[in-house]
């Protein structure tokens, strides 16, 4: 009983979190889709609260549902989340990671106004069968794709005007589904999103700034390849659909750090000026969330460097030092997170690296996360019928404890792909298709899978001859002996 008074003040929290809502529970049947593994629920249940209660458990497990309106919808927000939440009270239901399906069906305000609903960020190290609908602490999050993409801001009028930044509306198009396609071996996205929620809750509750700092800036290194810039871009678009009750008006700027430091070092110090200036103005709207992403950071130091003993070394210090102070002042704004990458870890600007409150190494994937952006390719040639019949693979967060014989294959592929990047191995089924499929329009699974492992060995191969490429007698075809 001690249970069902858990689950009835809850159900009361959310009712006064979201405007009072009583709950009208349908007959439904709900499909929770995870990387094609399909779960059907029915339920047939006209009293949520006294069909849930009698399974309800002390701990809650937060579940966020991420739900796409569709542009045509005038419905409200809180509307939406009403219809939702009533759609999700299913007491057999269980929540995975991916798209829910089938939501349209027999419900007319959701099929009307809603474009997607997507599970996201299920822990499966904690909750390896996913999260039991009774167990779940729903979060609901209504946004609208913004899909004007992205607006170049201009340093001045005239002709020789260089593009200082790309701005995008978030949630934008482009970078919908970026998060989800991210593929690490270690939770770097969940400790980015949890650092995104402290910076704000912190701020939220006026922590002094004098006694505990921080900065509101990341910096993400590592090899090339590796996803650094996607996952700036990708966090950004996140935090906007999951601030989006706060702040309704975020923004994505992505300073281009080459136009500012390489070209005119004269005219720099004027380009940061005006940028920040920009910046400044769009914080200024306390309904804005934002995100500032300075790519390849490591230009900075370059330019410091280049201070040391090139042609104008006072421009060049003036203008890092001139950015540095223009962060240095942005931190006092709630509203705004700097985003940055490099890939020459050792080259980042000291009083950069300082700055940054996560320094976050972003590493070759391993084997498992390899296995997992493969699976991922493979899988959408299924999805379109390049490769035939509709089997699809399993990724790891799964628990293969019995894997078929093709997700053996795929593993031994994976195992083989040391050493190469996300984006290296996001290339190789082209690759695999283009060199080692005969041009075929439609293939079966082991083939191509085969194939696959042919294009990792001539990958692998081709890097050994690159990385010899001064010595003329490796022109033969030794590296392909494994
Ligand atoms: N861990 C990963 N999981 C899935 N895809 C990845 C991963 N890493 C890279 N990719 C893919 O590789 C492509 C390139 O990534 P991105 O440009 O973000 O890398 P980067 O680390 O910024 O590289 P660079 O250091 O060269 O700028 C992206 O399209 C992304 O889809
Ligand atoms: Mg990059």
């Amino acid at each position: 009983m001690e249970q069902s008074a858990n689950m009835n003040s809850d159900m009361n929290n959310y009712n006064n979190n979201n405007n009072g809502y009583n709950e009208n529970i349908v007959e439904k049947k709900m499909l929770v889709n995870n990387n094609h593994t399909t779960t059907t629920i029915d339920s047939n249940n006209n009293n949520s609260n006294n069909t849930i209660n009698s399974s309800i458990s002390t701990i809650r497990v937060p579940v966020h549902v991420e739900i796409c309106q569709k542009p045509s919808s005038s419905k409200s927000a809180e509307t939406i989340k009403k219809a939702v939440y009533a759609f999700l009270q299913d007491p057999d239901g269980i929540f995975n990671n991916g798209p829910i399906l089938n939501f349209r069906e027999g419900n007319d305000i959701l099929a009307r106004n809603v474009q997607s609903i997507n599970v996201s960020d299920i822990d499966y190290e904690q909750h390896s069968a996913g999260v039991p609908v009774w167990k779940a602490d729903i979060k609901l999050y209504v946004y609208r794709i913004n899909i004007d993409g992205a607006s170049e801001e201009y340093t001045d009028e005239s002709e020789e005007s260089v593009s200082s930044c790309s701005q995008w509306v978030l949630p934008a198009k482009e970078f919908h589904g970026l998060w989800e396609n991210l593929i690490y071996d270690i939770d770097i996205k969940q400790s980015l999103l949890q650092y995104c929620s402290t910076a704000l809750l912190f701020s939220d509750q006026s922590v002094n700034t004098n006694i505990i700092s921080w900065n509101r800036v990341v910096l993400l290194h590592g090899p090339p390849g590796t996803g650094k810039t996607s996952l700036c871009k990708a966090l950004a678009h996140k935090i906007s659909i999951r601030l989006s009750d706060r702040y309704p008006n975020s923004l994505l700027l992505e300073i281009n750090a080459h136009s500012l430091f390489s070209k005119w070092f004269s005219e720099s110090g004027k380009l940061v000026m005006k940028l920040f200036q920009h910046i400044n103005d769009l914080v200024d709207d306390e309904q804005a969330l934002v995100c500032v992403l300075i790519d390849e950071v490591e230009s900075l130091t370059a330019a410091r460097t280049g201070a040391m003993s090139g042609s104008e070394p006072s421009d060049a210090i003036r203008v890092v030092n001139a950015l540095l102070t223009q962060i240095d002042q942005l931190k006092e704004r709630e509203n705004v997170l700097i985003l940055t990458t490099s890939n020459i870890s050792e080259a980042i600007d000291l009083a950069f690296v300082d700055r940054a409150d996560i320094k976050q190494y972003i590493g070759l994937p391993n084997a498992q996360a390899r296995y997992d952006i493969l699976v991922s390719c493979v899988n959408e040639l299924t999805r379109v019928g390049i490769i035939n019949g509709q089997q699809f693979l399993r990724t790891s967060s799964n628990r293969i404890t019995n894997p078929t014989s093709l997700e053996n294959l795929l593993m031994q592929v994976a195992t083989f792909a040391v050493g190469l990047s996300g984006r290296s191995l996001r290339k190789i089924p082209f690759q695999a298709h283009a060199f080692f499929c005969n041009g075929a329009s439609s293939i079966d699974l082991q083939t191509y899978l085969n194939a696959l492992m042919l294009a990792v060995k001539k990958e692998l191969k081709s890097r050994v001859d690159l990385s010899k490429k001064g010595d003329t007698s490796s022109s033969g075809s030794v590296n392909d002996k494994k």
